[in-house]
C-alpha cells in the first residue's frame, strides 16, 4: 500500500518508516530537514524534501496517490513555541490543514494523526490521565495540536473522512535529537558521553516515558483500524527528573555531577498517561520498561 509518512526524516518518523517497509509497503518520505537529518531516511523510501505549507504539495499526492497518511512534521519545540506563536501555527496549524485538504481531494483512505499526551491535557488532570480529561494545553504546541484534533473531527463530519489520533508520551530512543529543546533522554545522554553535568531545571516534575519502537507498534495497530478514534500512548508510569538522571548515571555506570537549576516557569508539573483504552482496544501495551529502553537507548549512543 502506497503510504505518506511526513517528518519521516526525525526521530519518531524515520523508526516508522522502517517498519513499514519491513511489512511490505511503499513509502513516501515528505520532510523539510528543519530538524530531521537525510542519513535517518531509508533507502527504500521515496524522499521529497518539502515544507508541508507548500503548495506544491498537491504534485506530491497527484504523483504518488497516497492511501494513508501518517502525519508526523512539526514544530516540536515547545519553548519556540512560546516565544514565536505565530510560527508555531503557520507551521503545524496551516501545514497541517494543507495536508488535510490534499488528503480529501486526492481521496486518502486514511489519516494517522501524531499528537501530544504531554502538552494537551496541562495541569490538573487526574494521573495517569485518560482520553476523555480535560484539556488545558498552556503552550501554542499544545494549542495547535488540539487543533488539529477539532479540524479532523469536522473533516470527519463534513466528509466522513476517517483518522486515527495517538497522543503520544515523552518518547525517547535511537536516533533522538540532542540539540535545541529534545527529549530530556537524548540530552542526559549526549552529557554523559561529553563527560558534562547533567542539567536538572527543577527535578520533582513528573514524565512517562515511552520507548520509540512501541510508538512504532502502536503506530502499526492502528494502520488497518477501521473506526476514528484517539488513543494515549505511554507506560502510565510517572518518573521524576530526578530519579531518570539517577537511573541514567547508575544504568551507565558513569560519575558525571548532576547540576541542579531552579524551574523554568509555566513547565508542566505532572504528566503520566493511561493506556487502557488502548490496551482493550487493540492490545497495544508498551514492551519496553525504562530500564530497558535505556540500555538500548544509551548503546545507541555510545557509537
Ligand atoms: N518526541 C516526543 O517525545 C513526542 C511526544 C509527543 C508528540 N510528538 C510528535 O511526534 C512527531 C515527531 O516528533 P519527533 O520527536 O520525531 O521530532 P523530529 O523533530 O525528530 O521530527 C519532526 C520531523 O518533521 C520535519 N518537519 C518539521 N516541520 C516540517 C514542515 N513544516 N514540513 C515538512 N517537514 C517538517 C522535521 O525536519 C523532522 O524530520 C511530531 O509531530 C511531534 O509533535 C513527539
Amino acid at each position: 500500500m502506497a503510504i505518506l509518512v511526513t517528518g519521516g526524516a526525525g526521530f519518531i518518523g524515520s523508526h516508522l518508516t522502517d517498519s513499514l517497509i519491513a511489512k511490505k509497503h511503499r513509502v513516501i518520505v515528505l520532510d523539510d530537514l528543519s530538524s530531521g537529518f537525510k542519513k535517518n531516511i531509508n533507502a527504500q523510501a521515496k524522499f521529497y524534501q518539502l515544507d508541508i505549507q507548500n503548495k506544491k504539495l498537491k504534485n506530491i499526492f497527484k504523483k504518488e496517490k497516497p492511501k494513508i497518511v501518517y502525519h508526523l512534521a512539526a514544530q516540536i519545540n515547545v519553548r519556540r513555541s512560546i516565544q514565536d506563536p505565530i510560527f508555531d501555527a503557520q507551521k503545524n496549524i496551516l501545514g497541517s490543514l494543507n495536508l488535510l485538504e490534499n488528503c480529501i481531494k486526492y481521496a486518502v483512505k486514511k489519516f494517522i494523526f501524531i499528537s501530544t499526551g504531554g502538552a494537551i491535557y496541562g495541569d490538573g488532570v487526574k494521573v495517569p490521565t485518560q482520553e476523555n480529561a480535560l484539556k488545558r494545553p498552556t503552550s501554542p504546541y499544545g494549542i495547535a495540536k488540539l487543533s488539529i484534533e477539532k479540524y479532523l473531527h469536522y473533516y470527519n463530519n463534513q466528509y466522513n473522512f476517517r483518522y486515527t489520533v495517538l497522543r503520544l508520551a515523552n518518547v525517547y530512543g535511537p536516533r533522538q535529537n540532542w540539540e535545541g529543546e529534545a527529549g530530556v533522554v537524548a540530552i542526559f545522554l549526549n552529557n554523559l558521553k561529553n563527560k558534562k553535568p547533567l542539567k536538572i531545571f527543577g527535578g520533582k516534575q513528573t514524565r512517562d516515558f515511552v520507548y520509540v519502537s512501541d510508538v512504532v507498534n502502536a503506530c502499526i495497530k492502528v494502520l488497518n483500524q477501521k473506526k476514528t478514534a484517539i488513543y494515549n500512548i505511554g507506560t502510565g508510569e510517572e518518573t521524576t527528573v530526578n530519579q531518570l538522571a539517577k537511573k541514567i548515571l547508575k544504568i551507565s555506570n558513569k560519575k558525571n555531577t548532576i547540576k541542579h537549576l531552579p524551574y523554568i516557569k509555566g513547565e508542566q508539573l505532572k504528566n503520566c498517561l493511561s493506556f487502557a483504552k488502548i490496551k482493550q482496544e487493540l492490545q497495544w501495551q508498551p514492551q519496553y520498561d525504562l530500564n530497558r529502553g535505556l540500555e538500548a537507548t544509551m548503546d545507541y549512543f555510545k557509537k
